[in-house]
């Protein structure tokens, strides 16, 4: 049983029930009143525990894909594709536990499995670098390929405002006034709009990626996973026969209970960087594949879904996918939309399920999390209290890894921004971690200098040092010597006095 799945689970225990805080319950079946006939108190405290929590149960439903199913597994790495990546869950032999969840696209939680759509193809990999999700559909391309038109195109396949009514003019219209449509509409209209459940499709990363190896080269690249099941699809005609709305959710958690477990071979597409430039089809369009002949199916490995969820709601409805959730080792790419989702589904899960949702145990990654983020709803995690909660910072708590670990660095460049992709591209520019751009006289402290000595009098001086050592109160004595030091480099007097001043009130 994947580790992962027992997160969270608390243990059978017997006897009486107890409230949330764990004293024990009097009665689930008879309610307080004030005599026999009379009314509710509001001291019943179990009674409006267990309501008020109730009414609380539903989350908001996922903007889109909001009906789906998952289950627990793992992939498997069979092949050696390290002159491609470096990143670990890449590595021959590697076995990492994943999380999967598939979805339908258009429809609301409880809608029908068996509608024709676009079926959504998550992958949740907890690497010993972090989570890193592939979050695709059944299908290699999409609808559009600049994600400002995502929440347009969205409103056009749901219902209409006033009625609450699916529309087919309203979804033709905009398909047929964004032309770059064709492709996935002709996909959605053929077999693979309705997939005979969701062990018998196959799945693709849809955009194009960056893998990049341990000398830090990079290739781009296309995932690809192909069902071991047979790949089925149902007529309109037999899909319409249907009538169990959860058939794709039954057929995948029935085949898992009795040990029948789906399994993807995962393939890839691998570009090299310098042929992406004069390809025939942009590469990092979104509405278009890569030819097979081109860039044949190169294997990698499989993954297999051997455990359902424990519980529903908290191992699938909360789990958060999101294409923004990369390691090294893989990397972005132009393409505007795989851009526009980085951003788009931490930003709904903040809303969806709440700040600390990374803290979750479905969500939670397997490796140690080390970070500055404190607070929020519902925090569980925290650090210890002797751990500085800021950067830079005097004691041995780290940086990022480009950082010195010593200060904030300001005016140092660290470069092009490969931990998100390596970009070669000869119509823009690098992504960069880059400094101001320094002109003649930038310097962080000439100007604080100038005031100093040349708009202050020589009161103002007095109060400013005097002001200084008062709000010094309670440094350590490494801090102090910081102080003057940062002091002196704005101005040598202003510095020295600060130190007398406060040295004489030790
Ligand atoms: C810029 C375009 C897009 C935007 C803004 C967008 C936005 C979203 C949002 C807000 C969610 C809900 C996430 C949640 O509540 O956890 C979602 C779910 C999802 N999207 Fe997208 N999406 C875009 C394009 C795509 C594309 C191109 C694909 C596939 C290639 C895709 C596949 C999915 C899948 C599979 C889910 C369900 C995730 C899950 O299983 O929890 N989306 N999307």
């Amino acid at each position: 049983m994947t580790e992962k799945s027992n997160e969270g689970l608390i243990p059978s225990v017997d006897g009486a029930t107890t409230r949330l805080g764990g004293s024990p319950v009097a009665s689930e079946n008879h309610s307080v009143t004030s005599g026999e006939q009379g009314g509710n108190i509001l001291n019943d405290f179990q009674l409006i525990e267990k309501l008020a929590h109730f009414d609380r149960e539903r989350i908001p439903e996922r903007v889109v894909h909001a009906k789906g199913s998952g289950a627990f597994g793992e992939l498997h790495i069979t092949e050696d594709v390290t002159k491609y990546t470096k990143a670990a869950l890449f590595q021959p032999g590697t076995v990492t536990p994943m999380l999967a969840r598939f979805s339908t696209v258009a429809g609301e939680q409880g809608s029908p499995d068996l509608w024709r759509d676009v079926r959504g193809f998550s992958l949740k990999f907890y690497t010993t670098e972090g989570n890193y999700d592939i979050v695709g559909n059944n299908t290699p391309v999409f609808f559009i390929r600049d994600g400002i038109k995502f929440p347009d195109f969205i409103h056009s396949q749901k219902r209409l405002p006033g009625s609450g009514l699916r529309d087919a003019d309203m979804q033709w219209d905009f398909w047929t006034r964004t032309p770059e449509s064709a492709h996935q509409v002709t996909y959605l209209m053929g077999d693979r709009g309705i997939p005979k459940g969701f062990r018998h499709m196959d799945g693709f990363g849809s955009h194009t990626y960056q893998w990049i190896n341990e000398a830090g080269e990079p290739v781009w690249v296309k995932y690809h996973f192909k069902t071991q099941q047979g790949w089925e699809y149902f007529t309109n005609e037999e899909s319409a026969a249907i009538s169990n709305a959860d058939y794709s959710r039954q057929d995948l958690y029935e085949a898992i209970e009795r040990g029948d477990f789906p399994r993807w071979d995962v393939k890839v597409q691998i570009m090299p960087i310098a042929d992406a430039e004069d390809y025939r089809w942009n590469p990092f369009d979104l509405t278009k594949t890569w030819s097979q002949k081109d860039y044949p199916l190169i294997p990698v490995g499989y993954f297999e879904l051997n455990q359902n969820p424990r519980n529903f709601f908290a191992q699938i409805e909360q789990a958060a996918f999101s294409p923004s959730n990369l390691v090294p080792g893989v990397g972005f790419s132009p393409d505007k939309m795989l851009q526009a989702r980085g951003f788009s589904y931490p930003d709904t899960q903040r809303y969806r399920l709440g700040a600390n949702f990374e803290q979750l145990p479905v969500n939670r990654p397997v490796c140690p999390v080390n970070s500055y983020a404190q607070d929020g709803a519902a925090t569980h995690q925290f650090n210890d209290a002797d751990q500085p909660v800021y950067s830079p910072n005097r004691h041995s708590r780290a940086a990022g890894y480009l950082d010195d670990g010593t200060s904030s660095a300001s005016g140092v460049t660290y470069g092009p921004a490969t931990d998100l992709y390596v970009n070669p591209d000869p119509h823009g520019r690098d992504l960069m971690r880059a400094a101001y751009v320094h002109h003649r006289d930038d310097d962080d402290f000439i100007q604080a200098g100038i005031l100093v000595r040349e708009v202050l009098d020589d009161a103002a001086r007095e109060r400013l040092a005097n002001n200084i050592a008062d709000a010094m109160d309670g440094v350590s004595d490494q801090v102090e010597l910081q102080v003057y030091e940062y002091f002196n480099r704005v101005d040598g007097w202003l510095g020295n006095r600060v130190r007398e001043i406060f040295t004489a009130r030790k």
